[in-house]
């Protein structure tokens, strides 16, 4: 059945964009942008490709996220024109040229050769894309100015792309209620992948980055890589990152579940969950993210002094002294759309106590970020902070314990409205 709600919205959207790219290409004073779609390269020494996921400028206007050797061009009045690849080919399929609301606004053409487009360019073009793929086409490559400024676009998402971001909620919420069930019944983490994507009805390549799940201290690694066959004999906690795409748009969720019987655990869970409940909370018009990140340490502190992981220090020293740092390493947080990490992020750079941190905007309406506080046992991080001048404040028995339940990570996709904030994953993952 046709979505014309979100049909319209699309419309809306590429309206907009059309005025925003007409405005900065007179601006900067060019005559029309070429964008590539980009194609992924091949192996090394080899003769298969890598996954292709689209280019964020390419995606911008088309959402077609697993298009490769397409070019749109943008006229400096803001008209668009599409050229998909279409080649006659029997070893793989085809990409049809779709007959959706959209192509009434962007013209849409068939080419079965992968280069650029043959027609009369006009004279002051710039191109965007790969380096390596663009290298040879007449035009001012990748200019930073106009790179700054259609970055910059991203920042504010518009009605079609927070329907996007949160159906791509709605569509991995089912993911994280399957991965828990599957994790509550004994799965191991290749097991738990697996039920994820069954209920997603998404192929991990497809995902807006790879699925982080790990069990008990893998829940400790960040960015943890791989999945384990086997369960363990013992499995103490989940930590579930992972997300969908939905017509190229992002989702980005975290949940921790600890195993029944894990009751300390379950508290240092329970703490980050409503630490994290309340930074949703302060996600509003004018906040300073940079703050937000600082107030983050400040409920770790309180958190490990709760628990008594940490004594005999007050909460602001406990920060001061780094010691914060060393269970919570990384960024509250970042901005969310056609990349998971999407772009501008960092109109500022980043605090020196906070290099990790990703994000360093004062809050505006139509931004959408993540708050994803985190606590963890991390084996690399705990023995210059034991060993070190303020080892005698930390409880090393409590530490051993629970050093192998890993880590604990909450992550919510929230929107900045007009006059506050709008939680995008909890309506589909209340917990
Ligand atoms: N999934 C990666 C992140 O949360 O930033
Ligand atoms: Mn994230
Ligand atoms: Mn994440």
């Amino acid at each position: 059945m046709p979505d014309t709600r979100l049909d319209d919205l699309q419309q809306a959207h590429i309206r907009q964009l059309q005025k925003a790219y007409a405005d900065i290409l007179q601006q900067q004073g060019y005559d029309a942008v070429l964008i590539s779609s980009g194609a992924a390269p091949v192996r090394y020494a080899d003769d298969q490709y890598h996954h292709h996921q689209g280019y964020g400028h390419f995606l911008h206007w088309t959402g077609l996220a697993g298009i490769e050797h397409s070019w749109l061009l943008i006229d400096r009045d803001g008209s668009a024109r599409l050229w998909l690849h279409t080649p006659v080919d029997f070893w793989h399929a085809t990409a049809e040229i779709p007959a959706e609301a959209w192509t009434q606004l962007i013209h849409v053409e068939g080419q079965a050769g992968t280069g650029v487009p043959e027609i009369a360019y006009p004279e002051r073009l710039a191109v965007i894309g790969d380096p390596a793929q663009i290298n040879t086409v007449k035009g001012q490559v990748n200019p930073p100015a106009l790179l700054a400024a259609l970055d910059h676009l991203r920042i504010y998402k518009s009605e079609y792309e927070v329907e996007c971001i949160e159906r791509a909620n709605a569509q991995a919420a089912r993911g994280h209620k399957a991965a828990r069930d599957a994790f509550l019944n004994g799965a191991s983490e290749f097991a738990i992948n697996l039920a994820y994507q069954q209920a997603t009805a998404q192929r991990e390549v497809d995902a807006p980055y790879h699925s982080i799940i790990g069990l008990n201290d893998h829940a400790g690694i960040l960015h943890y890589q791989h999945y384990q066959i086997d369960s363990p004999p013992r499995a103490r906690s989940l930590l579930i990152d992972a997300g969908c795409r939905y017509r190229g748009y992002c989702s980005d969720i975290t949940r921790t579940t600890a195993a029944p019987g894990e009751s300390r655990f379950q508290a240092l869970v329970n703490g980050v969950e409503s630490l994290q409940q309340r930074l949703c909370d302060a996600v509003a018009p004018g906040a300073d993210y940079v703050e937000l990140h600082h107030r983050t340490h400040l409920g770790i502190a309180a958190l490990l002094k709760a628990a008594d992981l940490v004594t005999g220090l007050s909460e602001e020293a406990m920060v001061d002294k780094q010691i914060t740092r060393a269970f919570f390493p990384h960024g509250l947080g970042h901005f969310l759309g056609i990349q998971v990490h999407d772009v501008a992020g960092k109109p500022r750079p980043s605090p020196e106590h906070a290099p990790a941190l990703r994000l360093t905007h004062r809050l505006e309406p139509g931004m959408v970020v993540t708050i994803e506080p985190g606590l963890y046992f991390i084996p690399s991080l705990l023995p210059p902070l034991l060993n070190g001048a303020d080892g005698q404040h930390l409880n090393r028995p409590l530490i051993d314990e629970l050093k192998s339940c890993g880590g604990i990570r909450i992550e919510d996709n929230v929107q900045v409205t007009d006059s506050g904030a709008r939680n995008l994953t909890r309506p589909y993952l209340p917990e």
